[in-house]
């Protein structure tokens, strides 16, 4: 996936906002992860996409959503008819954070202090941005807009008011897709999953 460069009359303020997130200290998930993975894509655009925290592949490369669920997530949008590229893509927090078994870094989740020390983040970025649609990946990222620690099932099929002159929509983390083991529950889920991209867009 090619990201398109910030451009237009933020891009200035986006930058030195990048630039400071790459020193932020707000929370101590910055002292075991390899970097900040700052949300990216054009500055001015209508959509946004809010994940939960870069994965292991994100924490290395140091860009959201590259690694699996990335991958699932990218067809899922072409499923959709929706261009990546055109959408700025987030993270609830922005470290990594895991619990090392071996080798492996093994995903940990963000508790609600860490949501709420990274919210700083994502404000900054949707007053430069102002999309006028949001997609809440999961529910770490609809506990960070919204405030509160909610179930997808009760929100699902709602606009949330996020403030700001933006509604917004939940649906599925992706990792939630790969995780399921059952092979017809998973296509079923996909199914919905890509619908939800598609009515979110097209808000
Ligand atoms: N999962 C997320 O929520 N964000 C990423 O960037 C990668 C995986």
């Amino acid at each position: 996936v090619e990201h398109t460069a910030p451009r237009g009359n933020g891009a200035t303020a986006w930058e030195k906002l990048r630039e400071e997130a790459s020193h932020c200290t707000r929370c101590p998930l910055h002292r075991c992860a390899t970097q900040t993975v700052f949300g990216e894509g054009p500055i001015d655009a209508d959509l946004m996409f809010v994940g939960e925290q870069p994965g292991d592949q994100e924490d290395l490369a140091g860009k959201a959503f590259v690694g699996p669920a990335g991958q699932l997530f990218d067809r899922a949008m072409a499923d959709a008819g929706v261009d990546r590229a055109r959408a700025y893509i987030t993270n609830a927090v922005k470290h990594f954070k895991y619990e090392q078994r071996g080798k492996r870094r093994i995903h940990a989740r963000p508790h609600a202090g860490e949501v709420k020390a990274c919210r700083w983040w994502i404000d900054q970025e949707r007053r430069i941005v102002r999309p006028k649609r949001i997609i809440l990946l999961g529910t770490t990222a609809v506990h960070s807009l919204t405030g509160k620690a909610q179930s997808l099932v009760s929100i699902r099929d709602r606009v949330l008011d996020v403030g700001d002159g933006a509604t917004a929509r939940a649906t599925v983390h992706p990792s939630y897709l790969l995780r399921l083991p059952d092979r017809d529950q998973a296509e079923i889920e996909y199914a919905r999953f890509v619908e939800d991209l598609r009515r979110a867009a097209a808000l």
